[in-house]
């Protein structure tokens, strides 16, 4: 496959902090293949689902690059540390998932599910009023995401180098959840006034339903799945919100 294909945004450009060790890379290391023992139709299913992924952590590489750039000037703290580490990670995660999809068929709508997935990631921006709610809706964003790498780590794949895969990805991103909202918060984000975050979920919900077949192809309930993220907005957010309540018809309407 050709990997410009699979670019959804150019790269910001060398990262601050890159990993020598991470699991992720003693993993690709170990599975050059990371298909082996897949079905046709699980292959061409995760070659529906991995681009929207694939998209988020190229967004997400702008994001933290742009962000250490802000704070280069600053003293090193371990918040500025931790940030860098996370930077470090979407590289990593980027290159993992371009490393699967080489790997995977091209699906012939591949460039309307890249469109999709761009129009995305760019509104999360739009969503946000300053960077500190911008921090905030990324970090209830990455606690989204952990849902589903964890529902395709634990789906029929599970077992395979490619759960695997999506399993190490998901620990990294459940810390990225922690680290977003301190530096939300650092920034001034107050999360009770906050009221982005049942809105980026609704979005979210709105990117994969067209992909619900996909899901359900390699054993995840994508009902199931669509409701867990709206079960997370509402904990989140103190007052649930008009644009949450009804995304439960459009969700079982799928
Ligand atoms: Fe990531
Ligand atoms: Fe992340």
């Amino acid at each position: 496959m050709d990997t410009s294909s699979m670019q959804c945004f150019p790269s910001p450009g060398r990262a601050h902090a890159t990993h020598h060790q991470h699991p992720l890379i003693e993993h690709l290391r170990q599975h050059l293949v990371l298909t082996n023992h897949l079905s046709r139709q699980q292959r061409q299913a995760l070659s529906r689902l991995v681009p929207l992924l694939l998209c988020g952590e190229q967004s997400a590489m702008h994001v933290f690059h742009q962000e250490n750039d802000r704070l280069k000037d600053q003293p090193l703290s371990h918040h500025m540390h931790q940030l860098q580490q996370i930077e470090a990670d979407e590289y990593l995660h980027e290159d993992a998932l371009q490393q699967l999809m080489r790997q995977l068929p091209l699906p012939a709508d591949l460039q309307k599910i890249k469109r999709r997935a761009q129009v995305f990631y760019t509104r999360i921006d739009r969503l946000s009023h300053d960077l500190a709610s911008h921090f905030a809706t990324i970090s209830q964003l990455d606690a989204c995401v952990c849902l589903v790498m964890n529902a395709i780590a634990s789906s029929d794949l599970e077992g395979s180098a490619v759960a695997r895969l999506f399993e190490l990805i998901k620990n990294d991103e459940a810390k990225h959840v922690t680290i977003a909202r301190e530096h939300a918060g650092q920034l001034g984000h107050i999360v009770n006034v906050d009221n982005s975050a049942p809105t980026i979920h609704v979005e979210l919900i709105k990117l994969l339903m067209p992909e619900a077949t996909a899901f359900e192809a390699i054993g995840i309930d994508a009902e199931r799945l669509f409701a867990r993220v709206i079960d997370l907005a509402e904990k989140r957010s103190p007052q649930p919100t008009h644009e949450v309540s009804v995304a439960r018809p459009m969700v079982g309407a799928a």
